[in-house]
């Protein structure tokens, strides 16, 4: 899904949020585990306003597990809980309810000593388009949920969706956007394929890839695409060129007098890459 953000659709993507979070006890904030940066909003404290959160950080299937160890820790310093799933196929998602009682067990035992009966945990998925909020609602109600409204604008009825007993979801999700301002922030999306390559050259994602790879992932670039030697200098561009064009000649991507077809071999490379075909590649490590 492409969304065009412009300044009226965030105000309003925040108000529905806003506007939501008067009906929940606890947002899920979904980032994606190999991009846990790029991916999140860059106003999100303001948005939820101190509202009770879970960090959840999903497509971990696809993320360097060492990392996404770190990134843990991380949030769990900053006072927050988090959970790595993967929805697609549901790995850890058993954990979300789980979590989201613990997080919310003083409200729950005031409730308890007042003589109220428990209720359901109540939930809201928050994040921005492509992170997996869809999927992670359909594995949570353990059926596909049809998200008509799944835009910002676009409002209808909200209902809720049973997790098991002890937990309730919104089934419309919170869009937010990316700080797409930030040109990193926007390759680093386009690169595992949450920005749609209308925006922006496929070439130039595919060049902005291999030269993130090189370094700390080159043993599974060179190891995928039988490659010998690495760049001497990854910011040297013509470097970054040259391993593409061998990346091209691997693959058989030729054009007339032998020279390489860089868009078909940039395709390629891409495909590979958010198919999890390079390997378990994240590109974000915690600020510390
Ligand atoms: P959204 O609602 O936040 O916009 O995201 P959505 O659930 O539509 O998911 C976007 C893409 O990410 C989908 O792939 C979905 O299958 C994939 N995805 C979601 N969660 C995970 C995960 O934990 N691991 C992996 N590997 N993929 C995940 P798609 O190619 O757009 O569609 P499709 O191939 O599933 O049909």
């Amino acid at each position: 899904m492409t969304i065009q953000w412009f300044p009226g659709h965030m105000t309003r993507a925040k108000r529905q949020i806003q506007d939501k979070l008067k009906l929940i006890d606890l947002a899920i904030e979904l980032l994606d585990a190999r991009v846990p940066l790029s991916s999140r909003n860059p106003m999100i404290e303001e948005i939820l306003n101190g509202k009770p959160r879970l960090i959840v950080l999903n497509k971990s299937d696809l993320a360097d597990p060492r990392t996404t160890e770190q990134w843990m820790a991380y949030f769990a310093s900053e006072g927050h809980e988090c959970v790595a799933v993967d929805s697609s196929t549901g790995t850890r998602v058993g954990e979300i309810p789980m979590k989201a009682k613990e997080i919310l067990h003083e409200k729950i035992a005031r409730q308890a000593a007042k003589g109220m009966n428990p209720r359901a945990v109540r939930g809201l998925i928050v994040g921005i388009p492509n992170v997996g909020k869809s999927t992670l609602i359909n594995r949570l109600a353990g059926r596909n949920i049809a998200l008509t409204g799944d835009r910002p604008g676009i409002t209808k009825g909200q209902q809720w969706i049973k997790v098991g007993t002890e937990m309730e979801l919104l089934d419309t999700p919170g869009i937010l956007w990316p700080k797409f301002e930030d040109e990193l922030v926007g390759y680093r999306l386009a690169m595992i394929g949450s920005i749609r390559e209308q925006v922006l050259n496929v070439d130039d994602i595919a060049f902005f890839a291999v030269r993130e790879l090189a370094g700390r992932y080159w043993n599974t670039l060179a190891e995928r695409y039988e490659l010998d030697a690495p760049p001497k200098d990854a910011a040297d561009s013509e470097e970054i060129v040259r391993v593409m064009e061998d990346i091209g000649r691997r693959r058989g991507c030729l054009i007339s007098g032998g020279r390489v077809d860089l868009e078909k071999t940039s395709g390629i490379i891409l495909r590979d890459l958010r198919a999890g075909k390079l390997g378990r590649i994240t590109l974000e490590a915690p600020p510390y």
